[in-house]
């Protein structure tokens, strides 16, 4: 998708900056004093790294020649002045300790220069993705507000408040979380960070107002900063306001460690209009190729298991290393873990996204020596040259955009696996062995019969493959650290839908459809069993708008003009209307071991009186406690809603609350609070 497409990432390479540490192309902004360390020997301080450095790569060609289609960059915002009183007196050289969402950063540039980074970016066909942290301001104090800044937000320069005497109730005041629960990573402080009291109205309109100033700059995506740590409720509206004002592709951050899995991580990928970076992803090919604590049969269950359970698994960016993990390559490893790791990456579902730095084999472990500088820009190492193959590829063959997973051939060391929509057909083969060679025999493929090369050029020393007929592949030795992209392209006889975006819209507005096979001519898009109306049409995408239905889930479908019907896709949330986030809180509801409370109601968005779609467990330990219970729910703006409390156990038995229905009318704009009694 090329940048006039901002909400389908499948075919692009993300990049992922931090600003400070790339590439200073303006000394003249730079800060001084206990802020700066000219040399970056202290890693702590700002270094000099700015927009104008990112714009002399762009005009360079260092991302075009490498591939890269975006760029995530640090979060654009003016941050505090201060530093901490540690003893690096470490400084906010990486952005997330924002004081005013409405300007500039002073240290990466003007707002002029920002412009410039995005009109130089899309001329050169890549997106800019700007880091967002509305979790948060910076750290604070409740005793001490010389601290720091003592969190303290502007407005274009005008102040709304601190954290100390918040007699605003901008922030919360619950104390630093000890990550015991969602909830108490919600509603207490992540760290010593002012936390955000998002039911305020005023908070909740400046966020949105902030993130519009900058999509009106022309970002193409939002990565967002903690999204554990923020209501989910609110963050639906947050990104109801995004896709209904300029849809960009947004992914949040839910931290995830090794091993970990949380059906919590999967459910907000898939009920909040936001994708995830890939923690599952990661972090299993990190265990593969990194620390040797699992092998490919850990990673394909991996694959299998993310793929059923993210509703958009092509949609969710995956990544080998961030500015929080330890940095892929380390000192004393093999380069060719490296680059094995890019080969499956860059060739799996998912968006890959590429730390800065890791073509370049930087080594770093843990947070700040997995920020240093970007020691080069080398165009010729031999991982820069991997993502720029299979970057290219990742745009020619849509089986690596929008294609299910199937192993072909596995053992503990040699992991081959193949990736197809439609007639587009992709085989890879990896052996991350350093000793040993296997005979690959009995191996089928979906590739049609004939000879294929190495879509790497040998570069991990693939050979070319021979494809019978059937698919059977004639046996070919993997040799050790082999790696081999085999590719061939079809057209699909019916329309195929890949990927739609954005996947949650209210009535009357736009998603985009991308695919191939469509046809040149109008045919027609079903969203459910609605009409939706055509507004472009492409052989490979599609606008429509989303018809008048009632909210709920539903799948789409393409005809085309002459008839052949698509797969269908989804599912699209529609929104029974603009959104509001409502804190639901009711009194008194006691509850037997096991029990918790739930909300549903009369909306799609409370679950339409279906109680296994209730929304829930509500939270009963921070704002409230037990036996009161609340809960942040996005429902839509300026409605009657009608609701009721149940109590639910894990096996889903349910106790209905008696009596006649809660009423609620939502506001038009902005957050409200229910209260209600339990009626038992
Ligand atoms: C996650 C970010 O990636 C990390 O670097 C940051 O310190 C915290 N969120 C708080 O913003
Ligand atoms: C059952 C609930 O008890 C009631 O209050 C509600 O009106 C209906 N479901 C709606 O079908
Ligand atoms: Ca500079
Ligand atoms: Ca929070």
């Amino acid at each position: 998708a090329s940048t006039d497409n901002k909400v389908n990432y499948s075919n692009d390479v993300i990049y992922q900056i931090m600003t400070d540490r790339f590439s200073d192309g303006n000394a003249n902004n730079n800060p001084t004093g206990s802020l700066f360390s000219a040399d970056c020997s202290n890693l702590r301080k700002y270094c000099g790294g700015d927009w104008q450095g990112i714009i002399n790569k762009l005009n360079d060609g260092y991302f075009t020649d490498m591939g890269i289609t975006a760029l995530w960059i640090s979060q654009p915002v003016e941050n505090v002045y201060s530093v901490l009183n540690d003893t690096a007196g470490t400084a906010s050289y990486h952005g997330y300790w924002a004081r005013d969402f409405k300007k500039t950063n002073p240290f990466f540039g003007t707002m002029q220069e920002f412009q410039t980074l995005i009109n130089t970016a899309h001329q050169k066909g890549i997106k800019v993705i700007i880091d967002f942290a509305p979790n948060h301001t910076s750290p604070a104090s409740e005793d001490t507000p010389s601290y720091m800044e003592n969190g303290k937000l502007y407005d274009n320069g005008t102040l709304v408040g601190g954290y100390t005497n918040d007699t605003k109730d901008l922030f919360h005041h619950n104390g630093g979380t000890n990550f015991s629960s969602i909830e108490d990573g919600i509603y207490r402080n992540l760290y010593d960070l002012a936390d955000f009291n998002h039911q305020n109205p005023t908070v909740d309109k400046y966020l949105k107002d902030s993130v519009k100033l900058w999509l009106d700059m022309g970002i193409d995506g939002i990565r967002v900063d903690a999204v554990k740590h923020m209501p989910f409720g609110w963050q639906k509206t947050f990104m109801e306001t995004v896709y209904s004002y300029k849809p960009v592709f947004t992914f949040g951050e839910w931290f995830l460690g090794e091993n970990e899995v949380d059906q919590n991580y999967y459910n907000f990928a898939n009920t909040t209009g936001m994708s995830l970076l890939d923690f599952r992803f990661g972090q299993k090919l990190r265990q593969v190729l990194r620390n040797g604590s699992d092998n490919w049969y850990g990673f394909n269950s991996m694959i299998t298991e993310s793929e059923a359970k993210y509703e958009q698994a092509a949609d969710q960016v995956t990544f080998l290393d961030n500015h929080d993990m330890d940095r892929f390559h380390f000192d004393g490893a093999d380069v060719k873990n490296t680059d094995l790791a890019l080969a499956v990456m860059l060739t799996s579902r998912g968006v890959p996204n590429v730390y800065y730095g890791t073509e370049q084999y930087m080594t770093g472990n843990g947070d700040p020596n997995n920020r240093k500088k970007q020691t080069s820009f080398n165009k010729t190492t031999k991982a820069y040259q991997i993502i720029s193959k299979l970057a290219a590829l990742r745009k020619s063959n849509q089986a690596l955009g929008y294609g299910k997973t199937k192993e072909r051939w596995i053992n503990n060391d040699v992991y081959i696996y193949e990736r197809t929509f439609g007639k587009d057909v992709v085989l890879v083969a990896v052996n991350k062995s350093k000793t040993a060679s296997y005979n690959i025999t009995n191996l089928t493929t979906a590739l049609s019969a004939g000879s294929y090369s190495d879509q790497l050029t040998s570069l991990l020393n693939g050979s070319s493959l021979s494809v019978g007929s059937g698919g059977a592949v004639s046996a070919f030795n993997l040799s050790p650290g082999e790696a081999g992209v085999y590719s061939s392209n079809g057209t699909a006889a019916a329309p195929a839908i890949g990927q739609i975006g954005p996947v949650m819209a209210v009535p009357g507005s736009t998603i985009t459809i991308s695919g191939e096979s469509f046809g040149t001519s109008v045919g027609s898009v079903k969203v459910g069993t609605g009409n939706a109306a055509v507004l472009s049409w492409s052989n490979t995408e599609i606008r429509a708008q989303v018809p008048v239905l009632a909210g709920g889930n539903y799948q789409v479908s393409v005809t085309s003009s002459g008839g052949t019907v698509s797969n269908t896709y989804g599912p699209v949330e529609v929104l029974s209307g603009k959104q509001s986030s409502v804190r639901f809180m009711v009194n008194n509801a006691t509850t037997s071991p096991g029990q918790s409370v739930y909300i549903v109601g009369n909306v799609s968005e409370l679950g339409n009186w279906d109680a296994a779609k209730a929304i829930g467990p509500m939270y009963n330990q921070v704002i409230t406690k037990y036996p009161g219970w609340y809960y942040d729910v996005s429902v839509p703006a300026g409605r009657n809603v009608e609701f009721k409390f149940i109590k639910k156990d894990a096996s889903g038995n349910v106790v209905w609350e008696s009596g006649a229905n809660h009423l609620y009318t939502t506001p038009s704009s902005g957050p409200g609070t229910s209260i209600s009694n339990f009626q038992n």
